[in-house]
């Protein structure tokens, strides 16, 4: 079993390789990155990978059995991106892709950062390939970087009106991730 990683050098990234490694052998592992330099700390083995060069995935995804695809952080081309990846794990033969979507992406008009999650889910459907769709919700860490603005100013301000949310650490959606 070949698990491989893009986004591995990214903040979620990273804890997700942290959590696999306590689950099964390094050498299971593949770190998709496209700096293989920023990877050398990660203790498995890194593949260049860029969503945006279809070149570079076919090679990534040789012999790989499940892709943890972790979203792109590039907002507006990343529904593209991600279907350059779906479409090589077609190719190379990837037997299972875990996508980290996010919640409610298929029904919610509350946020446009859903329509890219929708579109990459559909291209899911569409392969043909067993997939699992993560709907992660807002990282904690979205409000910590806040918390020095809200002290100094006594409120911490939104505009959530009577909107609630959970959101979850990280660390946490690496854990369900690995599992
Ligand atoms: N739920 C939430 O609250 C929330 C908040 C922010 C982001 N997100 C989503 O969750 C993902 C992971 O979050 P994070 O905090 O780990 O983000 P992050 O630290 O910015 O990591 C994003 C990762 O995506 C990689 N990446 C970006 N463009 C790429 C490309 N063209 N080809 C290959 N890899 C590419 C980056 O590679 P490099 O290491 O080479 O830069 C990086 O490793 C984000 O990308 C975003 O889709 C969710």
């Amino acid at each position: 079993m070949t698990i491989a990683i893009p986004g591995a050098t990214g903040q979620l990234g990273r804890l997700v390789v942290d959590k696999l490694r306590a689950k099964v052998p390094a050498s299971e592992i593949i770190a998709l990155v496209r700096t293989p330099a920023k990877a050398a700390d990660l203790g498995v083995a890194a593949r260049e990978a860029d969503y945006t060069k279809p070149e570079t995935l076919d090679q990534a995804l040789t012999r790989v059995d499940t892709l943890l695809l972790v979203s792109s952080s590039e907002v507006g081309p990343r529904a593209v991106q991600h279907r350059n990846v779906i479409t090589a794990a077609k190719r190379t033969g990837v037997r299972r892709i875990v996508y980290t979507s996010l919640l409610r992406a298929d029904t919610t008009s509350l946020t446009s950062l859903a329509d890219e999650h929708r579109a990459t889910e559909a291209d899911l459907k569409a392969s043909g390939i067993p997939f699992t769709i993560l709907r992660n919700g807002w990282y904690t860490e979205n409000y910590t970087r806040s918390v020095g603005g809200a002290v100094a100013g006594g409120a911490f301000i939104g505009s959530a009106g009577e909107g609630m949310i959970s959101s979850a650490a990280r660390a946490d959606y690496a854990e369900a991730a690995s599992a």
